[in-house]
């Protein structure tokens, strides 16, 4: 073998020995660098003759192809390598089963909150839905309740910032301040049928929502859910609120077996006023009178409050606890229970 055709192969053995490509472009330097064997050949030409210089030369440059095409050549086997090591590391395995997420699903409270709203709909009834943080204003005066009325202090609350100094905002301690804000944007709504001495279409709604006081026990949370209803209309009457009552409480609970008490008791917006209680006669509960609403015949003054006359328009409201209800319906005893966000509790009811 001719010292050109060692060089080349001391070269492609070198680069075959190169494990990084940092070793082959140190390898490839011993070859064709500055000072590489292979430019060191070409200096050596110098004393040759033109004619030796032309063969010798082309000889070099040979060697030296062949020398690049095996340092491409190893370039690329290292480059192949490394992706395929990199593949192998990224590689995914199609066939693991995936991380499941879990369904989700209504909150206990919240299946109540749509099976109540499914009910009142199908009786016509429209659903409002109102601010937590209320005024003085609607939370009690405008329903008969004045600033020194006894009744508020049953209504501790959260005071929050706004309002005025003897007035100020609140979180709300019912629904029914919306038994205002409702009734007020619809006789707005209706406002110039009103004028014209027309009839008012008749006010059926429910409010549900948050509601706040300070109080806390297995019974009673400090944050808890309401639902207002109301009904105005120039003839409306205690039987209605009765029949409209019962019905719900038996599609709600699901039980013909159910009867309703009508107890008499006291709120400032109605007069007369009524704590409604039910009795299953079959099941868990048989026997005992549970307290599910307030009710009332709305008081004249706040008829007046929401911009109508009380000569001419009669209300019915109520203000029931769907806390409450999904604790009978459920039979769970710890109001807690529902706010604590304990999953082993919340997915039983999915
Ligand atoms: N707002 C009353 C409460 O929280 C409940 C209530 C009673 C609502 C009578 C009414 C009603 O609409 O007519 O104690």
């Amino acid at each position: 073998m001719n010292e050109l055709d060692s060089l080349v192969e001391s070269a492609t053995q070198l680069f075959a020995q190169s494990a990084t490509p940092a070793d082959l472009e140190n390898a490839k330097a011993q070859f064709l660098g500055k000072s590489g064997r292979v430019t060191e050949l070409m200096k050596g030409m110098a004393q040759l003759s033109v004619e030796e210089k032309k063969s010798r030369g082309a000889a070099i440059n040979v060697a030296k192809q062949a020398i690049e095409a095996a340092l491409t050549a190893r370039r690329q086997a290292l480059a192949d390598a490394e992706l395929q090591l990199q593949l192998k590391a990224e590689a995914l395995d199609v066939s693991l089963p995936g991380r499941q997420r879990g369904q989700g699903g209504l909150h206990p409270v919240s299946l109540t909150l749509e099976r109540i709203q499914g009910i009142f709909g199908s009786m016509g009834f429209d659903v409002a839905e109102g601010p937590e943080i209320e005024t003085d204003w609607f939370n009690f005066t405008a329903l008969n309740t004045p600033e020194d009325h006894p009744a508020r202090s049953m209504h501790d609350t959260f005071y929050v910032e706004g309002g005025t100094a003897t007035a100020p905002n609140l979180l709300r301690t019912h629904t029914s301040p919306m038994q205002i804000r409702h009734a007020v944007q619809h006789v707005k709504k209706h406002r110039a049928a009103l004028d014209a001495g027309q009839a008012m279409p008749e006010i059926r709604v429910i409010a549900p929502g948050r509601t706040y006081r300070v109080d806390s026990d297995a019974t009673h949370s400090p944050m808890f859910h309401q639902c207002e209803g109301l009904w105005v209309g120039e003839n409306v009457s205690f039987k209605d609120l009765k029949v409209i009552f019962t019905d719900f409480c038996r599609t709600f609970f699901e039980s013909e077996d159910l009867v309703l008490r009508f107890r008499p008791s006291f709120f400032p917006f109605t007069e007369p006023s009524a704590e409604i209680d039910i009795q299953f006669q079959t099941g868990p509960l048989a026997g005992s009178w549970l307290e599910v609403a307030g009710s009332g015949q709305v008081h004249p003054n706040v008829v007046r409050n929401m911009g109508l006359d009380p000569e001419k328009y009669i209300g019915f409201a109520f203000g029931m606890g769907p806390d409450r209800l999904t604790m009978l319906r459920y039979g769970v005893n710890d109001l807690r229970l529902f706010f604590d966000g304990d999953i082993r509790f919340l997915s039983q009811f999915q």
